[in-house]
């Protein structure tokens, strides 16, 4: 069971260190704030030494090479602090199966990962991903992304606090509050959702929808209730799984590196507005009640969303994104076939080419 702690101050992590007799920290961090997150945890973890590892990037070769370098560190415990990059690097760093051989078994699927090397507390510094919260890590192989799932890569502990969310540019700030949101209205809908992960989504979508303007306006009670919607969104993900307009986000990612959030948020707009006309009666009713939390009537979730995106400064448009018209059937082609499974109607690829051409 994971032991969570939001908006309670980072003044836990001493206590946390105290129980479990911590000597040596292996604290895995990014390497543009690495400095000013060790001199703000280091008088919360006086009673153990650090040994620092900064992830310059998230390619394989630096997760091997951080694998490596904890085994050979006589640390206890894995301290990651950072955004969702971070968190889910050190997060596969923390597992005992990966080593240069056995990696590419792990992250293709056919190979399990069975141990935990290390316990690992986690610290998120953006209000967004939900990473903290789940089981699953994004890597790359190259260009290809993986998502590699295992009971085994959820943390041990979080501590999410509005201390240690780290100042980012708004466009920045906008993504990663996109990724919190759709991923908590993906969940929603998704063919997985139970009462349990509607329940997380619901909170998430809530928090969001109330506090976006403020928080996007760096107000202190906003970025709150916002580090609050994004673990939430993370523990809705994590029991449901991500749909459509994840898997439609890769290849503008990958091919035209739009931020994640951004590429995600581009195709849920027209993709809910399909659900409700085209879904069966419960599709219908789950549509209607993500836009009672919205406090919207359903006719206009399309139009509120990308009006929503405007407000975060996100570009709705894809050729204003530099995509090519005769790409928008190439990002159908490369959907995300796990993904696309979790979606609950199967929309045909001449109506998503449609749609893409409308926000062209
Ligand atoms: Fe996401």
């Amino acid at each position: 069971m994971q032991k969570v702690f939001i908006n309670q101050g980072i003044t836990i992590l001493p206590e946390i260190l105290n129980d479990l007799r911590i000597k040596k920290i292996f604290l895995v961090v990014g390497n543009n704030a690495y400095q000013s997150i060790e001199n703000l945890i280091k008088p919360y973890t006086k009673s153990a030494s650090i040994e620092t590892f900064i992830m310059t990037d998230s390619n394989f070769k630096t997760i091997i090479s951080g694998c490596e370098k904890l085994k050979q560190s006589n640390s206890d415990l894995i301290i990651a602090i950072g955004g969702g990059r971070i968190i889910d690097a050190a997060k596969l760093i923390s597992v005992t199966a990966l080593s240069k051989e056995n990696y590419e078994n792990v992250i293709r699927g056919k190979e399990i990962i069975k141990n935990k090397f290390l316990p690992l507390l986690v610290m998120p510094t953006t209000a967004g991903t939900g990473s903290e919260a789940t089981s699953f890590s994004v890597v790359y192989l190259g260009k290809k992304k993986f998502s590699i799932a295992s009971e085994k890569l959820l943390p041990e502990y979080v501590i999410a606090d509005t201390s240690l969310v780290q100042e980012m540019p708004n466009y920045l700030k906008a993504c990663t509050l996109f990724d919190a949101f759709s991923q908590a209205i993906e969940s929603f809908w998704s063919v997985n959702a139970t009462d349990m992960s509607r329940k997380y989504a619901r909170r998430a979508i809530e928090l969001i929808n109330m506090n976006l303007k403020g928080y996007l306006n760096n107000e202190s009670k906003n970025t709150k209730n916002m580090v609050e919607a994004a673990y939430y969104s993370g523990k809705a993900i994590n029991i449901s799984k991500t749909t459509l307009p994840h898997a439609l986000s890769y290849f503008l990612t990958i091919k035209y590196n739009v931020s994640h959030g951004h590429a995600v948020a581009l195709t849920l707009g027209f993709i809910g507005k399909i659900n409700y006309n085209s879904g069966c009666d419960n599709l219908k009713k789950v549509m209607n009640d993500i836009c009672l939390m919205l406090h919207i009537d359903i006719k206009n979730f399309e139009k509120y969303w990308y009006n929503l995106m405007q407000v975060g400064g996100l570009e709705t448009k894809l050729s204003n994104l530099g995509v090519k018209k005769e790409d928008l059937e190439l990002i159908v082609d490369s959907v995300n076939v796990e993904r696309l499974k979790n979606h609950p109607l199967n929309i045909e690829k001449e109506i998503l080419i449609k749609e893409l051409n409308k926000i062209f």
